[in-house]
């Protein structure tokens, strides 16, 4: 069942100035959608906009088939989680997370037992007396949460909610929300713009890019399927390689190597019918060989050890391209390595449009 649709939602905040273009969107009930995308892609002003607190250019919000596009903030069922969580510190933790319940006249009964569900939910309940300063960020941040959950919310939204957290404990957090989303069943839609976080929680990507929708999908889907060049750089640790290359005669030309497509990927570039063509290649995607084997030979530039693995950069042309290797497998700086692809984990955009070509 579809809980939240927004269709062709914007944000004008000037003559000049959007914040949002255009965002069409369905999502279900209980899912757990990530907003990702550069700073100043508009990822805050559409979930303003969803929790009431930003008017609407244009465009429609409707929430469980009712349309709230026009409903002042506290009539919409929206719980909304900052950046900059304010929890107030002049009240204990208790009192922080009863506060909105009081407003609403819960009775004292169950405003006691919503407060106890949600405080073990997220894992404070030994902290219930405690104010805001006797306690770590983490710790601040699930009072936040809690606050948010209590009032048992139709959708659950928050804007980069870890980011002040350092870079442990937001590796921590993301485990712990997953199980409060899993637990509270709040479909919910979280922002960041951090892909790795994105694609560590999210049942479903929003990518975005100038205020607009470049790609909605699983995580798997955004990483096998990028829907463009954008996509494929944004996403992965190192993100995709890319390599200008034209085809002729059932081979794609890169001044380095030539390259036969599997069969599949043969016949959509056939008919996709335009010969110059950017070819994406994740780093996993990219072998080390024997040099008879090679596509091509590049020489190492830099080693990055990574524990499990290592990001090896070489040059290709005039361009740094990153490959994941094992650990301790010995490649220096200035060592050459006969490489070559995976071929069925190769990427294609078209590229004058940047875009993924279509059929296969
Ligand atoms: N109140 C405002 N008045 C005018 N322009 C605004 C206002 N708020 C945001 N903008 C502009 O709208 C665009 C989208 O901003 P928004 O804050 O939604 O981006 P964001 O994706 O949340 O970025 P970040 O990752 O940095 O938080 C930006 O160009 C921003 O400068
Ligand atoms: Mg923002």
């Amino acid at each position: 069942m579809t809980t939240l649709t927004l269709t062709n939602l914007a944000k004008r905040y000037s003559r000049s100035v959007w914040g949002v273009r255009s965002m069409s969107l369905d999502v279900k009930d209980k899912e757990f959608v990530v907003f990702l995308g550069p700073s100043g892609c508009g990822k805050t002003t559409c979930m303003r906009m969803i929790a009431g607190l930003e008017t609407v250019t244009r465009g429609r919000i409707i929430l469980k088939g009712q349309d709230i596009t026009d409903l002042p903030p506290k009539d919409r069922g929206v719980s909304m989680v900052f950046q900059n969580y304010a929890i107030w510190p002049h009240m204990n933790v208790y009192d922080n997370i009863a506060f909105a319940l009081r407003l609403k006249n819960v009775d004292r009964k169950e405003l006691n037992q919503r407060v106890k569900k949600v405080a073990q939910m997220v894992r404070i309940e030994p902290l219930l007396k405690r104010f805001p300063g006797q306690m770590s960020g983490g710790q601040q941040q699930r009072v936040a949460l809690a606050r948010a959950l209590a009032v048992e919310p139709r959708l659950f939204l928050m804007d980069e909610p870890l980011s002040n957290l350092d870079a442990k404990l937001r590796v921590s957090m993301r485990t712990e929300l997953k199980t409060i989303h899993q637990e509270s069943g709040a479909t919910s839609i979280f922002v960041t713009h951090d892909q790795s976080e994105a694609m560590s929680m999210a049942d479903r990507i929003v990518i975005m890019k100038d205020g607009e929708i470049v790609q909605t999908g699983t995580p798997e889907e955004v990483y096998f399927q990028s829907a463009n060049t954008f996509v494929a750089g944004f996403i992965g640790t190192p993100p995709a390689n890319f390599f200008p290359v034209e085809w002729k005669n059932g081979k794609l030309e890169h001044p380095r190597f030539q390259l036969s497509p599997p069969p599949a990927l043969h016949q959509a570039i056939e008919n996709h019918g335009k010969n110059r063509l950017i070819l994406g290649v994740r780093p996993e995607s990219i072998q080390v060989v024997r040099e008879e084997e090679a596509l091509f030979i590049a020489p190492v530039l830099v080693v990055e050890p990574q524990g499990s693995h290592q990001i090896v950069a070489v040059q290709v042309e005039d361009e740094v391209v990153k490959l994941i290797m094992p650990p301790a497998c010995g490649v220096q700086p200035g060592e050459l390595l006969p490489l070559t692809f995976d071929s069925t984990r190769l990427h294609l955009f078209d590229e004058e449009s940047q875009l993924r070509i279509p059929g296969y």
